[in-house]
């Protein structure tokens, strides 16, 4: 095979890959044994086709500090829900955060952010559907999200958690795919939780450049001083 043709195939390989993650129902078993299998060859996959969803996400997180919070950048607290391989953490730590926090579902893509040396702590096996308690003393000033509202992963009301897991007056930073946004009708979905007096919403960018395959949103929300909804009658 010569070069042009192989890089071809790896291009294809890598769009089918990110087309086959959609399809993963969200359940997390599948979604563990999917990124298990792609841990090795995510970050030349994602970059192959062009991702900027990292650079995005973590330039709003440096804008939402410089514009809102008292604390210093090196002292923010930055959780990065759903971290994958770690492409938001190099992200933020080149904008000169310090401070930064992950988890994710699966194992085989933390222990490659793990590698990245740009996180305190990082743990898998956590899923932001059931975020174990401690998650939930954390108080984050911001927490980011990238990559993971996406179709096949994580429903609209993951947010509920990371609105949790974040200081009030704090921010949540979320790319939203547009599939992704149609098919769950999430404006609807942030009215909603709007209502319930669980997030802000305070910006949002639409149709950024996201990945080659598609465009996205990024939603920046802010954590309410305090949630209105009382947490054993949430749903
Ligand atoms: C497309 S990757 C994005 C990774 C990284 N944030 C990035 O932008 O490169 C999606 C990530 O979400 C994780 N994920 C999917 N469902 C999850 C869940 N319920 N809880 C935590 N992480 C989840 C996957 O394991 C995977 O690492």
């Amino acid at each position: 095979m010569n070069p042009p043709d192989q890089e071809t195939s790896l291009e294809q390989r890598a769009r089918r890959r990110i087309k086959d993650s959609h399809a993963l129902g969200g359940d997390p078993g599948r979604l563990a044994q999917f990124y298990r299998g792609w841990a090795s060859s995510y970050d030349l996959d994602v970059g192959r086709n062009g991702y900027w969803g990292p650079m995005i996400v973590a330039e709003l997180a440096a804008a939402v500090q410089t514009a809102y919070l008292a604390r210093h950048r090196a002292a923010t607290a930055i959780l990065d829900a759903g971290c994958g391989t770690g492409l938001v953490g190099a992200e933020l730590e080149s904008l000169g955060f310090r401070v930064i926090d992950g988890f994710d579902l699966s194992e085989d893509m933390v222990e490659k952010a793990r590698q990245t040396r740009v996180y305190r702590h990082v743990q898998g096996a956590i899923d932001l559907n059931r975020l174990p308690s401690e998650y939930f003393n954390a108080s984050y000033d911001i927490t980011v999200c990238c990559g993971v509202f996406t179709l096949g992963h994580v429903g609209p009301d993951g947010l509920r958690d990371l609105a949790r897991v974040t200081r009030p007056n704090g921010f949540v930073i979320a790319s939203i795919r547009k599939s992704y946004a149609e098919a769950t009708s999430f404006d609807g979905q942030v009215r909603h939780l709007q209502e319930q007096g669980v997030l802000i919403p305070a910006q949002c960018l639409r149709n950024g450049r996201y990945a080659a395959d598609e465009d996205a949103h990024y939603w920046v929300f802010q954590v309410p001083e305090k949630e209105s909804v009382p947490t054993d009658e949430r749903p």
